[in-house]
């Protein structure tokens, strides 16, 4: 775990990859922020610290929040950070009223992932941008293989569809999809490598099975990874920007035709 100004790195977003973010969502002061699955604040609380943009942090668990939640008034960045509890299928925020949705490595965890993305595109103002991260099997793997790719992913890595395609179909144009499995192997690799060297120390607190098992699928993973079954793929896409000209134009005709 590094600590990173407001927030600290969790999960298999690196600091370099959130502030990827940060830059091509052009973050900043006044910029709106919704960070769907932020766990305890990885990376919308770093990057709210980092940019001075205002984000909100939500999650199914209120744990997490929690502990971002301290953070922030430790760190001294509540003023433009809020915490609430939603699904990224009902995120709880009004149409159009936001200006960047991120979500790191949540549609893995999701069976309905079109939902989600129909939901992030609602809430999205026109033009706006989302940018999230997903863990997925590998295209073209042969059944076996492919059913062991599912069984050492997270819990819902078998996308029925490309993300590109499962974006597209949300509603979103200029989708882009980074192959960031690279990254993702090298954090997997840290992640089984300080399990196994704290593994007396874990199993104080979890007993030794839990540990042993902890470790027997964190190795399963990175030989996964390793073997080109589960890749990570970063995903980006905007919702069609209105021309202003067209938004006036609609609101003159409703003015017009609507009853005095
Ligand atoms: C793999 S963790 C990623 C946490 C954080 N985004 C990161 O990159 O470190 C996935 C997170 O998604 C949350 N999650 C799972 N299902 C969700 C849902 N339906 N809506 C919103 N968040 C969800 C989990 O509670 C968890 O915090």
């Amino acid at each position: 775990m590094v600590r990173s100004g407001g927030g600290e790195e969790r999960g298999y977003t690196t600091r370099a990859q959130a502030d990827r973010i940060g830059e091509l969502a052009g973050l900043g002061p006044g910029v709106r922020v919704l960070d769907i699955g932020t766990g305890a604040g990885w990376p919308g609380l770093y990057l709210a610290a980092k940019t001075g943009c205002e984000v909100v942090l939500s999650d199914v668990a209120h744990a997490g929040l929690v502990e971002a939640a301290h953070r922030a008034r430790s760190r001294r960045i509540t003023g433009h950070v809020g915490a609430m509890i939603s699904s990224g299928s009902a995120p709880g925020a009004r149409s159009a009223s936001i200006d960047v949705v991120l979500h790191g490595d949540v549609l893995c965890c999701l069976e309905d992932k079109e939902a989600m993305l129909e939901e992030t595109h609602r809430v999205l103002r026109s033009g706006g941008l989302t940018v999230y991260t997903a863990i997925h099997t590998a295209p073209g793997l042969d059944r076996a293989i492919h059913r062991r790719a599912v069984t050492v992913g997270p819990p819902f890595c078998d996308a029925v569809a490309s993300y590109d395609v499962l974006t597209e179909r949300a509603g979103f144009v200029d989708v882009e999809v980074h192959d960031v499995t690279a990254e993702y192997l090298a954090v997997a690799r840290r992640k089984l490598e300080a399990t196994e060297r704290l593994a007396p120390q874990l199993s104080q607190w979890s007993g030794q099975a839990e540990v042993a098992e902890r470790i027997r699928r964190r190795s399963d993973a990175v030989e996964a990874i390793e073997a080109g079954l589960l890749r990570r793929s970063m995903v980006l896409g905007r919702r069609q920007a209105v021309p202003p000209s067209t938004a006036a134009g609609c609101s003159a005709l409703l003015s017009r035709s609507s009853p005095r």
